[in-house]
């Protein structure tokens, strides 16, 4: 009896490993391109934070064209938010403030926020893909960091 016992424990483990294979233990991160709508969708001189939970960047959209900022803060990666009255992204953690641009104003953080690569699809639909970014002066305000309309 315990012989057969342990050739069934055996076998039925051994039938479990095999299931289990077929459900391996991924982890599903959001895709980092995605669609944000359309230029007209955004209004002229404002920052819209409309995709900030989802994708966790912020759309700035001026009169020449809108770029894509990174919502975290260059200093140890906190979640930014935006202060329309002072026109200023704070972070929460250690104090770091930054100008609409990113560019650094206080705190500890080293340089300025990230900007996505933001470009349009043929549909004219706005594609941001925040696998490339940009935090230099001189790159980040042209293509594919700047999206002219
Ligand atoms: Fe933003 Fe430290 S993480 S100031």
């Amino acid at each position: 009896t315990l012989g057969w016992t342990s050739l069934g424990g055996w076998v039925v483990g051994g039938f479990a490993g095999v299931g289990r294979f077929f459900f391996p233990r991924v982890r599903y991160e959001a895709p980092t391109s995605f669609k944000v709508g359309r230029p007209e969708d955004y209004v002229v001189n404002t920052v819209d934070s409309r995709w900030l939970k989802e994708q966790s960047v912020f759309i700035i959209r001026k009169p020449d064209g809108l770029y894509a900022m990174r919502a975290a803060c260059t200093h140890l990666g906190c979640s930014i938010g935006w202060f329309a009255q002072e026109g200023k992204f704070k972070c929460p953690c250690h104090g770091s403030f930054f100008d609409i641009q990113g560019d650094v104003l206080g705190g500890p953080a080293p340089e300025p926020l990230h900007r996505a690569a933001i470009s349009q699809d043929l549909d004219g639909s706005i594609r941001i893909d925040t696998a490339q970014t940009s935090h230099k002066p001189g790159e980040r305000e042209k293509t594919p960091f700047l999206l002219e309309v």
